[in-house]
């Protein structure tokens, strides 16, 4: 979808902001440029776009070099969002978001309502916020009106430099949160520039590591982070990469336990019977779909008289969370719930119980996934054991 060929910046005092660029974008795919100030991230967003034009080299956009594009027209396939959100300020909200249909000539009436149905999908309520101006919303917020702006015309290609780069780390995490919500339903091909290597692995289907003008690596975050292809690489995704990792790993089958299990109508004598049986503290409870209803300790199980089913002694479960869903939200599900282990789930048939993931489990999924990119995917310049120490303890 964006192809760069070659493509060098030198600014008129002689700077090089961006040296012999070569890279591609999938359509769809959001890549995130991650580096540090000056290292030309900005530069390379404003050729796509036609803002600066490079020295040498040319772009594609959909096959088409960019340079015979007329900018005007180009811009139109094309969304801008900044840090500075550059909302107008004498605008209402819905006139700010509705700023390119009124300029491809839309009727106000049309052009008003995809702007709602915009700010409906960013998260603000049109009817709440629609009529009031930049200047009585919050910093999130407005973030929130310059995507919707950008998407206002429908655009295939999304630039983003440093969006979420003013708010507050929370607001920040929300942000992205519901930014990836929306990529997976727009699906737009976006180009996301960030200092922060965090966002950029949250973010991006894959990553560019930027030096000084150049892509010093190209690869998903998981690779990035578990084998950098340069000492600068490692030195940029910093130390604690083992912990970063968590966010990249997927909770997989293999990293399951499968404690025994009962059903809400079992006897209770049948329920004590496999407690004893497999020498196991507690069972896990499933209701008849199949689906988690919660856990039943061995001594409640044994300790009622007989009789009964195990619905009157089940206790809730609430600590549970989707087959491959990150091991970093595993790790805060254990934490927010303070439980010894938590309950993963089938994603597709409508949550059926799968096996259990405890913290010793989740490390080895941690050492895993880092053991295994720093022996399949070994890279030029990077000590094997300078990734393999890092999820030591
Ligand atoms: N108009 C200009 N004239 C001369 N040099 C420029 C110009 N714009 C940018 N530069 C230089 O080009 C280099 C790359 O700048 P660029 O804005 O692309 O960096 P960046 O990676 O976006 O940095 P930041 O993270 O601080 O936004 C820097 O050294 C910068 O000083
Ligand atoms: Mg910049």
């Amino acid at each position: 979808m964006i192809r760069f060929e070659q493509v060098t910046k030198r600014y008129a005092d002689g700077t090089t902001a961006v040296d012999r660029l070569s890279f591609e974008v999938a359509e769809g795919e959001l890549v995130t440029l991650v580096g540090p100030s000056g290292c030309g991230k900005t530069t390379t967003m404003k050729m796509v776009n036609r803002l600066i034009e490079p020295t040498e080299g040319r772009i594609f956009l959909d096959g088409d070099d960019i340079s015979a594009i007329d900018p005007v027209r180009l811009r139109r396939r094309i969304g801008y969002v900044i840090q500075q959100v550059g909302l107008f300020p004498h605008k209402t909200i819905l006139e700010n978001t509705a700023t390119v249909p009124h300029l491809l000539g839309w009727k106000r009436g049309k052009a008003r309502e995809r702007a709602a149905e915009l700010l409906d999908l960013v998260g603000l309520d049109p009817s709440v916020h629609g009529d009031r101006y930049p200047e009585q919303l919050s910093g999130g917020q407005r973030q929130r009106v310059g995507v919707a702006r950008a998407l206002a015309a429908d655009p295939p290609v999304l630039l983003m430099d440093e969006p979420f780069g003013a708010v507050d780390p929370v607001v920040r995490e929300r942000l992205q949160n519901e930014f990836l919500r929306l990529q997976a339903r727009v699906r737009k091909t976006v180009l996301f520039v960030t200092h922060d290597i965090e966002e950029a692995v949250r973010l991006g289907d894959r990553i560019a590591v930027y030096g000084q003008g150049r892509i010093e690596q190209f690869d998903s975050p998981a690779t990035v982070l578990g084998a950098p292809a340069t000492p600068y690489v490692a030195d940029f995704v910093g130390a604690d990469r083992g912990l970063k990792r968590l966010s990249v790993t997927p909770v997989e089958e293999s990293d399951l336990d499968r404690p025994p299990v009962v059903h809400l109508d079992d006897p209770l004598a049948k329920a004590t019977e496999r407690l004893r049986a497999e020498g196991a503290r507690w069972a896990v409870v499933l209701d008849g779909d199949d689906q988690l209803h919660g856990w039943i300790p061995a001594e409640e199980a044994s300790s009622a008289r007989t009789g009964g089913t195990v619905r009157e002694h089940a206790r809730r479960m609430e600590a549970w969370l989707p087959l491959g869903s990150p091991l970093k939200q595993a790790f805060a599900t254990m934490l927010q719930h303070d439980a010894g282990w938590i309950a993963v789930v089938d994603p597709e048939s409508t949550g059926r119980f799968l096996g259990v993931l405890t913290p010793a489990r989740l490390h080895e999924a941690l050492r895993r996934s880092i053991d295994a990119d720093a022996h399949d995917v070994p890279r030029a310049g990077v000590a094997v054991e300078t990734v393999a120490t890092v999820a030591g303890p």
